[in-house]
């Protein structure tokens, strides 16, 4: 029997930009998941499923096995530490970035000269850590799960550590990026057994992925 290759996505940027390569892997999504309230989502293969899972869970999914293959942000990947996986390819796609933003009438240059303490509210605690602690800023780190742009407006922190795409969200707040800490895009992530269990048909996505990639 064909091994069942499960490949675990999340919804929106990360789906609509991978449809493409998966079209190029020859792999066809059969359900909508912005319409559809279903967990697993068919393909036109029959050893082909996708699973939907928030994004942040992904590799963790990748990591036990309950997914083959991922598409994962690099954030999310920081964040989780990405032990238990391969991660062969830079899809180059869902591109961003973690930036620093605060309230536009708070001094962050000055605040950092003065050695100042700082509270930063973040899902991205680990990123936040590891830039501050290079920096030689002291931080309080306040962990949030989402609408982070809240924390500064209503006095909980001085700075966010967030992902920022077109810059809307924070001007629509009044907020300004200050730093930018690192690009960010979606990589291809591999579970390290199924790797080696089910090999041929997981390098033939792999290696169509990769000719995707190379073409734009
Ligand atoms: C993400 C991110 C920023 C925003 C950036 O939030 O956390 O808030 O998008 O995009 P922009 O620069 O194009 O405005 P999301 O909408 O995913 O919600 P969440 O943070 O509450 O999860
Ligand atoms: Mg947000």
């Amino acid at each position: 029997m064909t091994p069942q290759i499960t490949l675990a996505l999340s919804k929106g940027r990360i789906f609509d930009e991978t449809l493409p390569l998966l079209a190029a892997a020859g792999i066809e999504v059969l359900e909508d998941p912005e319409t559809s309230r279903k967990l697993i989502l068919p393909t036109n293969r029959p050893d082909v499923r996708v699973v939907l899972v928030r994004a942040t869970d992904v590799p963790t999914y990748v990591q036990y096995g309950g997914a083959d293959i991922g598409v994962a942000g690099k954030d999310s990947l920081l964040e989780h530490g990405g032990q238990g996986m391969f991660r062969p390819l830079d899809l180059q796609i869902a591109r961003c970035r973690v930036s620093v933003a605060v309230r536009a009438d708070f001094d962050y240059a000055q605040a950092v000269r003065q050695g100042a303490r700082l509270k930063v509210a973040t899902k991205y605690t680990h990123i936040a850590r590891q830039f501050f602690s290079a920096k030689g800023v002291h931080v309080d780190l306040i962990k949030l799960y989402g609408s982070m742009e809240l924390a500064p407006l209503i006095g909980m922190a001085d700075a966010i550590v967030d992902l920022v795409s077109t810059g809307n969200t924070l001007r629509a707040n009044d907020l300004v990026e200050v730093e930018q800490i690192m690009d960010i895009s979606s990589h291809l992530v591999v579970n390290q057994a199924a790797l080696k269990l089910k090999q041929a048909p997981l390098k033939r996505i792999i290696d169509a992925f990769a000719r995707a990639i190379a073409q734009d």
